[in-house]
């Protein structure tokens, strides 16, 4: 077996739930938004993916810090409050500037934190972590 392929089995059998922090990216609201946009652009054109709407789990898709994972992982994110949705990896964070995070669609938050939270400040703290892309129908 390939070092990294044991490493990533670590990863996904890892039980701890580590602590990030998620906003809405309102763009990624737009079904469809172009993949060319993005820092996968190359991953998702190759699968044939040209908007956010064609990946299998839109809207539950996300920008992630590329120190998390790459295009096409797949995270499940969990809210204090209980909500939980598995989010694609589509994009990185850093080049919009936030911290090591996830970048959200309205949908997605939604899901976390239920849908009567406009007010609600604009980062949020969720738990997250990877699961099988296959989760995310890729
Ligand atoms: C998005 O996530 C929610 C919450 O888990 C789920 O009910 C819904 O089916 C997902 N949508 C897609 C397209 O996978």
């Amino acid at each position: 077996m390939k070092p990294i392929a044991i490493a990533s089995l670590v990863l996904l059998a890892s039980p701890i739930l580590s602590q990030y922090q998620a906003s809405v990216f309102p763009p990624f609201d737009a079904p469809n938004y172009p993949t060319t946009l993005l820092v996968c652009s190359q991953e998702l054109q190759a699968r044939g993916y040209w908007t956010l709407s064609q990946l299998p789990s839109y809207p539950n898709v996300s920008a992630v810090d590329a120190d998390l994972g790459g295009c096409g992982t797949c995270w499940e994110l969990s809210s204090s409050g209980g909500g939980v949705v598995a989010v694609a990896a589509v994009d990185g964070v850093r080049h919009y500037g936030l911290p090591p995070s996830f970048g959200l669609t309205s949908a997605a938050k939604d899901q976390l934190l239920g849908s009567n939270t406009e007010g609600l400040s604009l980062i949020f703290p969720v738990s997250a972590k990877q699961v099988a892309s296959s989760v995310c129908g890729l």
